[in-house]
């Protein structure tokens, strides 16, 4: 030994859903979205597939409301704390493990969603197209396809670079004691992906941080014409783009982007008397 730090192999990066507890603290109980997608699941007519379904915020609703509902995510940490919850309910529901953008599950849906940004970790538009085209192979005849990502608005664009913005706090479930989200982000604005390093500070009973959970993650942003030619090349027939969860449409650059697309053509109006 000659005294200098011995060369480690860097770790790999952890990814903000490699820790499905973890994600739970801080994101378990948004409820913004939740009645939305439970009645979209609930009035669907056939069985429902939640794409990049993570922990289950929506799925074990959906499953505890009688939904036909399978779902399916990347990360093995957000399936396993899903699995964990569902079984304490005394449900199973079916989960693929399998990349958005390329699965192929036997079953054919009536309703595809995915919810709370999922769409945006398609990087690049290959993977976007690739993603919008399986989620549509999977829909049965009348089926229709449901996301919502966060519109690129001018706040959005000129917000802070590579400094730590908080971006939340909330009480530990279990010890009670503050837990919170930084988020420091760089944006790459050809590619239009906005590049995150997120620490998530577990805080002691003196407000001194006990543990640092750091990661990273990539945002891929879109704008609404540019949805729209991602929905007609991907291969649908008709869709609608809302800027609110109340299906206004969307006219405001901070609104919500929120997709519905469909295989088939409007239903044929009522013949005239
Ligand atoms: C913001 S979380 C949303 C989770 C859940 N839908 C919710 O509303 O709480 C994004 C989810 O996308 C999943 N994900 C990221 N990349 C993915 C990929 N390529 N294929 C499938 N799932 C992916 C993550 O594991 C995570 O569960």
């Amino acid at each position: 030994m000659d005294g200098t730090t011995q060369a480690r192999e860097a770790d790999p990066v952890s990814t903000p859903f490699d820790d499905g507890e973890l994600y739970d603290v801080l994101f378990g109980e948004f409820r913004f979205d939740l009645d939305f997608y439970l009645e979209l699941a609930r009035k669907a007519r056939g069985p429902v597939l939640e794409v990049a379904c993570g922990t289950g915020r929506i799925l074990i609703p959906c499953v505890r409301a009688g939904v036909d509902i399978d779902g399916l995510d990347l990360f093995p940490a957000m399936l396993g704390t899903l699995r964990r919850k569902a079984a304490a309910l005394g449900f199973a529901p079916t989960l693929h493990r399998s990349d958005m953008r390329s699965f192929a599950v036997p079953r054919r849906y009536a309703l595809v969603f995915c919810a709370f940004n999922g769409f945006v970790h398609c990087l690049t538009t290959e993977d976007q197209l690739q993603a919008l085209r399986t989620w549509r192979g999977h829909l049965a005849p009348g089926g229709a396809v449901v996301f919502n990502v966060f519109y690129p608005g001018r706040e959005f664009l000129s917000g802070p670079e590579g400094e730590p913005v908080l971006e939340g706090e909330t009480r530990h479930p279990v010890t009670g004691l503050p837990v919170r989200i930084y988020d420091t982000r760089t944006f790459d604005r050809v590619a239009q992906v906005q590049h995150s390093c997120v620490e998530i500070q577990e805080l002691d009973d003196q407000g001194r941080v006990a543990t640092a959970h750091r990661s990273e993650t990539d945002m891929r942003w879109t704008f609404k014409p540019e949805m729209e030619l991602l929905l007609a090349a991907s291969g649908f027939a008709r869709w609608e783009i809302c800027g609110d969860f109340d299906r206004r449409p969307l006219t405001r650059d901070n609104d919500q982007m929120i997709v519905f697309a469909w295989n088939d053509p409007p239903p044929a109006a009522a013949s005239p008397r």
